[in-house]
């Protein structure tokens, strides 16, 4: 990898941790903004001197930006995730249970992904669950950390007893019903997809559906309208069986590619689980979904006789992003562009074929505000790709196609969190953004909040290093 513009650092391990640090701000905060943006992601990359292969498979950290509702004031906290794959890193050399690592050849795999021994680096994404702040990835475990000090309280327990291989580390927290909605995938004859519910302040999930597959695909994300819960599912397949087979792959390197199958969005009802329709589209890979939301219908009513759904979602052509996020590829991936399209897909409940057009070209991280989720909206936030020598925010009126960014030489932004302002009516964009963004001319990344409606910069919080790049974050108004 060249040094020469400091993208290294995004993939260099961190490890110095700071509590309540008071940055210093440059511009001012809006008065209302009072709670804590939290972000998660890998920050540590080498065991005993041993490169991790994959950018996934960072040990976790959490960062914590509190907002106090004064016009210039942020306290930053950051903290590694206390978690035991971290602890057995430390103390016996050990990196397992990850990604696309494989440390422990085909029988350890095996064991981890399907004899319950799964990874507890926690490092894709946070969520308030039960009242707690919960930090989550792709396998079954859940740790829980205080939200005031990041301070890792243990393992989280759902009071249920769901099961699965897979968990959606992107879970969709529904502001109108007061649910949380999440997917578990379970390997087996046939495989099953699991749908849940999780009631605010509950920690027991009720399942929604289950739906049975062959060929389970891997699911980073879903989407969610008011009625129905919409699975997407793309032909980025694996034959369970394989898993038996020796050879030593790691979990991603056992999902292989079948365009022929197509992409097919699975549309279930939220109340009663059952399958509304399957549409069938062109093959396109997925990680995120921005929104979604019911169209359509003659009676005019909220659930009844909706004809079509819309879905909003970052795809690719194929699933070759998956291999440019290895650590020794992915510097490289940032640097020439992201290749995922921000697409409005159309999904007919009668049975015909989803279409869909594309309405920005290079971004990924999709946000939406946490009201806009399951309605008709306006406008998406994302990471947008590298040009030149930095990415940028962008902004895209989803209906329109029109689009604004920020941008700034040497800059490389990861993934922007929305707030609305206190009072703005949906889907105003009245508000700020939230954003991280390494700033390789100072090396050290700085906190940046930008107008919601022109992305122009209102305040700027350098922090006191430079983070490497991490995945998503959730801004809690209660924390
Ligand atoms: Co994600």
């Amino acid at each position: 990898m060249s040094m020469d513009d400091g993208l290294e650092l995004g993939f260099s391990t961190l490890d110095s941790e700071v509590t309540e640090r008071s940055l210093p701000v440059e511009g001012s905060l809006p008065e209302w903004l009072s709670g804590a943006f939290v972000r998660n992601g890998p920050a540590a990359f080498e065991v005993d001197g041993d490169r991790v292969a994959h950018w996934f498979d960072g040990l976790a950290m959490l960062h914590r930006f509190a907002f106090e509702g004064t016009d210039d004031e942020i306290r930053y906290t950051n903290r590694f995730l206390g978690s035991e794959t971290r602890r057995r890193a430390r103390d016996r050399g050990e990196l397992d249970g990850q990604f696309a690592t494989g440390s422990g050849g085909a029988l350890e795999r095996l064991r981890q992904i399907a004899f319950g021994e799964p990874t507890d680096n926690c490092n894709v994404h946070v969520a308030a669950i039960d009242g707690r702040l919960v930090a989550m990835t792709e396998v079954p475990r859940y740790v829980e950390l205080d939200p005031e000090t990041l301070t890792t309280r243990g393992e989280f327990a759902f009071a249920d007893d769901l099961g699965g291989h897979i968990n959606c580390a992107h879970v969709i927290p529904d502001p109108h019903r007061g649910e949380t909605v999440g997917l578990l995938t379970t390997f087996g004859r046939p495989s099953e997809y699991t749908l849940y519910r999780v009631a605010d302040g509950a920690r027991r999930r009720e399942e929604i559906a289950t739906i049975a597959t062959d060929e389970p695909a891997y699911i980073h994300s879903f989407a969610l309208t008011e009625s129905f819960v919409v699975l997407t599912e793309h032909p980025f397949v694996t034959r369970p069986l394989s898993f038996l087979l020796p050879g030593g792959e790691s979990f991603v390197d056992q999902y292989d590619w079948h365009p022929e199958r197509g992409t097919r969005f699975h549309v279930l009802d939220r109340d009663t689980g059952e399958r509304v329709a399957t549409a069938e589209a062109d093959p396109w890979f997925v990680f995120h979904h921005a929104n979604a939301f019911e169209r359509g219908g003659s009676d005019g009513s909220e659930t009844d006789g909706a004809d079509e759904l819309v879905v909003d979602l970052v795809a690719y052509p194929d699933p070759g992003v998956v291999d440019g996020l290895y650590l020794d590829e992915v510097a490289e991936w940032f640097r020439s562009g992201m290749d995922g399209e921000l697409r409005r897909f159309t999904v007919p409940l009668d049975g015909e074929r989803a279409t869909s057009e594309r309405r920005y070209a290079g971004v990924e991280m999709p946000r939406v505000a946490p009201a806009d989720r399951t309605r008709e909206y306006r406008y998406v936030y994302g990471q947008g790709a590298a040009e030149r020598d930095g990415n940028h925010v962008a902004k895209v009126d989803i209906e329109t196609g029109e689009s604004r960014r920020w941008e700034e030489s040497g800059t490389f932004v990861e993934e922007p969190v929305f707030v609305r302002a206190p009072g703005a009516e949906r889907p105003s964009d009245e508000g700020v953004v939230l954003v991280t963004a390494l700033n390789t001319t100072e090396a050290r990344t700085d906190l940046l909040v930008l107008d919601g409606e022109t992305l122009a910069e209102r305040a700027r919080a350098p922090l006191p290093h430079a983070v490497p790049f991490g995945f998503h974050g959730r801004y809690f108004p209660e924390w």
